[in-house]
């Protein structure tokens, strides 16, 4: 009897884990991006084709595109803009040249920082794949899990 309950408890804790480590944007995502990313694509940032349209404007104004709602900033993981939150992010330690993507120095304000939050949005991502749309697979993309 008691070896079962113990068993018990190891199964519940283990669940326990498992739900306390699902990533989700309306959980801990957001909350790194309102602290490091909304100041540039917050809900005065222009939509994607309209930055891209006045380009050099919005760059001279220091702002970005917008992305700070769950529909915004999947557009930038699975299509149309298939891997650019993972290029941007990337600390490009797996990566040929070794170079972060040059949105990795705004994750936080030391590499600890940094690292703790790549972490995460590598966790809410699932698949952290920095191909763009021609090269992706369908298993690529089927592996992408950004939970809301
Ligand atoms: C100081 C302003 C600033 C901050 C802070 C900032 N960004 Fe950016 N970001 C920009 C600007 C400006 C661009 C467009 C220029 C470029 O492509 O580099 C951009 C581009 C991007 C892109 C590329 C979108 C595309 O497909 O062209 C992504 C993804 C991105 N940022 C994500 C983030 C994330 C996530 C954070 C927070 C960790 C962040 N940014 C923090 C200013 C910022």
């Amino acid at each position: 009897m008691k070896n079962v309950l113990a068993a018990l408890t190891l199964i519940a804790l283990a669940a326990t884990t498992v739900q306390a480590e699902e990533i989700t944007w309306s959980g801990a995502v957001k909350q790194v991006f309102e602290k490091h990313c909304i100041a540039c694509h917050g809900s005065d940032a222009p939509e994607y084709a309209a930055f891209k349209k006045d380009k050099d404007a919005w760059l001279k104004k220091g702002t970005g595109m917008r992305m700070e709602t769950y529909s915004h900033m999947i557009s930038f993981v699975g299509w149309p803009s298939s891997g650019a939150l993972m290029r941007r992010l990337d600390d490009g330690k797996g990566s040929k040249d070794g170079k972060p993507g040059n949105m990795y120095q705004h994750l936080g304000v030391d590499e600890q920082e940094r690292q703790t939050n790549l972490t995460l949005f590598k966790k809410w991502v699932g698949n952290w794949n920095l191909k763009r749309w021609a090269d992706v697979s369908r298993d690529e993309l089927n592996g992408v899990k950004v939970k809301y």
